[in-house]
């Protein structure tokens, strides 16, 4: 008698816990100071494409396990904006002192270097010393705020362009409120570079899933291409608000150790600024993106 096959169980070997019906997703079961096989790979990479937010509580890495980790997912290449690590380039801060006053950083939503040709693809980013509350990451996804326009919407936003540029962080319309980059992450920046533009479609399709996504934020979009600022306003107004709605969100508690990857391309995030007084220090290695496509 002939041996009959049968297709091999599909298993996971980790476990994934939803955050929400949107966006975000707990990954356990798995040790990243360990090599990852390509099976294991494999799972995680599922994982981030489909939940947009993945995190790994109790991961003690080391700097260089961190970068390790990061280069599975691309190159890593710092953003232009922040301070690394003393003796490692590829890793930046994300820190705030105790006694420090004033904005903290990516307190809105955003997502982060679209002011870049090619922004950020993704972002690992690792707890280091956290207050024991406060300082939560919220997260929302850009697919649903997409997929939740009215067709009519999607059809007149589909061929449109967005002019992005980082003047309001770093450039000239942040000189002219005479502010100071002050803080210990952030790095001094040309006030020329802050004013330089870029511009990306409204509506860009991820390389990754096929699927298409909103691309505007509010703290990089600066017009619609083609039209002045009065006139881009109220439709980008419109957006921003339509992308934050509390359903299209979730929101991470850190703990010390939890590593967390972010999906630049189809989220935006924002930092919440509730927690004055107190330490806190993230490590973060950025992955290189693409230029966005429709
Ligand atoms: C950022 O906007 O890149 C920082 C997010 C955070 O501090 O939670």
């Amino acid at each position: 008698m002939s041996a009959v096959l049968s297709p091999r169980p599909i298993t996971s070997r980790i476990e994934v816990h939803p955050l929400t019906g949107v966006l975000g997703a707990a990954i356990t079961g798995v040790d990243l100071r360990q090599q990852l096989d390509d099976e294991l790979w494999s799972q995680i990479h599922q994982a981030f494409l489909q939940h947009q937010v993945i995190y790994f509580p109790d991961q003690a890495l080391t700097p260089e396990q961190h970068i390790a980790f990061s280069r599975r997912f691309g190159p890593v290449e710092p953003v232009p904006l922040l301070k690394p690590v003393d003796g490692y380039p590829e890793l930046q801060m994300i820190r705030r002192e105790a006694t420090e006053t004033g904005r903290v950083i990516g307190e809105n939503w955003h997502t982060d270097s679209t002011f870049l040709e090619r922004p950020p693809a993704a972002v690992v980013m690792r707890a280091v010393e956290v207050p024991p509350f406060g300082g939560d990451t919220g997260f929302l996804s850009m697919y649903t705020a997409y997929e939740t326009l009215s067709p009519t919407m999607r059809d007149m936003i589909d061929g449109l362009g967005v002019v992005h540029s980082a003047t309001r962080i770093f450039g000239s319309l942040y000189q002219a409120q005479n502010r100071r980059f002050a803080g210990t992450s952030a790095r001094a920046m040309s006030v020329e570079d802050g004013d330089r533009e870029v511009v990306h479609p409204m509506v860009v399709t991820h390389p990754g899933t096929g699927r298409k996504l909103l691309y505007v934020n509010q703290v990089y979009a600066q017009r619609i291409d083609g039209m002045t600022e009065a006139e881009s306003l109220p439709l980008l107004k419109f957006l921003y608000e339509h992308a934050s709605r509390f359903d299209f969100t979730c929101r991470v508690r850190w703990k010390n150790n939890q590593v967390l990857i972010w999906d630049n391309l189809c989220t935006m995030h924002r930092a919440v600024p509730d927690y004055a007084g107190q330490l806190r220090y993230l490590t973060r290695t950025t992955i290189g993106g693409e230029r966005p496509r429709r």
